[in-house]
């Protein structure tokens, strides 16, 4: 039976690719709202899964992560589908707890916490998947490494414009360290869909249906 992990799972896309990878399947269901988890976590078992987990981190955290990732490496053999799947969007510019400007940590740093800490466990589960939920907008993010956390001019656009190029560079150098170890590791663009995501982006970015 194939275990599959997946981050922002308890809404949109991630809820979504849950579902419909849930026949047959062990679901690790992660979230940082234990109430929206129950929920997915029974929709999940509707469609079939096998087994269904739930871990609560928040990715504005990175001490979260990281107990999400001790509670990964102790609870599970094997992974075979790690899906990086959590974002969001700021209208204005936020810092988490750690300092850092909010979309960059939520939708880069934590994701790449996670799959750096998880990296042995998914060598040692290969053949196995790493999946970031990527977007096309990376094509307009841009990295100043003098100015990596938007102190100075900020807008929500070119900030998660900068977070989705860094899931894009991250998942090139990670699946051209991982070649040859059976881990395939890839990102994607799920295209514009109608999601939560929308709701805390001002209406000019959002897609002209909404
Ligand atoms: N929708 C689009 O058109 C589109 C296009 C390109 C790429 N994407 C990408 O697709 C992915 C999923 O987005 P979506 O459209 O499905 O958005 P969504 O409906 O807002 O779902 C986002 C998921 O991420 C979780 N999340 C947000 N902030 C978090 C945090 N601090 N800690 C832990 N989890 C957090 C949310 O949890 P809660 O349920 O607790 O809020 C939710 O489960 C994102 O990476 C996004 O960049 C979306």
């Amino acid at each position: 039976m194939n275990t599959v992990l997946i981050t922002g799972a308890t809404a949109g896309i991630g809820l979504e690719c849950a579902t419909q990878l849930a026949p047959g399947r062990h679901l690790v269901l992660v979230g940082r709202s234990p109430g929206r988890l129950r929920a997915a976590a029974e929709r999940v078992e509707d469609a079939g899964a096998v087994r269904v987990d739930t871990l609560v981190a928040d990715f504005a955290s990175l001490a979260s992560v990281c107990e999400l990732t001790g509670q990964v490496r102790a609870g599970y053999g094997r992974i075979d589908v790690l899906i990086n799947n959590a974002g969001t969007v700021y209208a204005d510019r936020t810092e988490t707890v750690d300092g850092y400007e909010a979309s960059f940590a939520v939708n880069h740093l934590a994701p790449y916490l996670l799959t750096e800490s998880l990296k042995a466990l998914m060598v040692a589960s290969a053949p196995s998947r790493i999946v970031f939920t990527a977007s096309t907008g990376h094509y307009r993010g841009t990295m100043d490494f003098e100015d990596l956390q938007y102190r100075y001019g900020y807008s929500i656009m070119k900030a998660y414009a900068r977070s989705k190029l860094a899931n894009v560079v991250y998942m090139r150098s990670l699946a051209a360290e991982l070649e040859d170890t059976g881990v395939t590791v890839n990102a994607l663009h799920p295209g514009t869909v109608a999601t939560d995501i929308w709701s805390r982006a001002p209406w000019f970015t959002r897609p002209s249906w909404l």
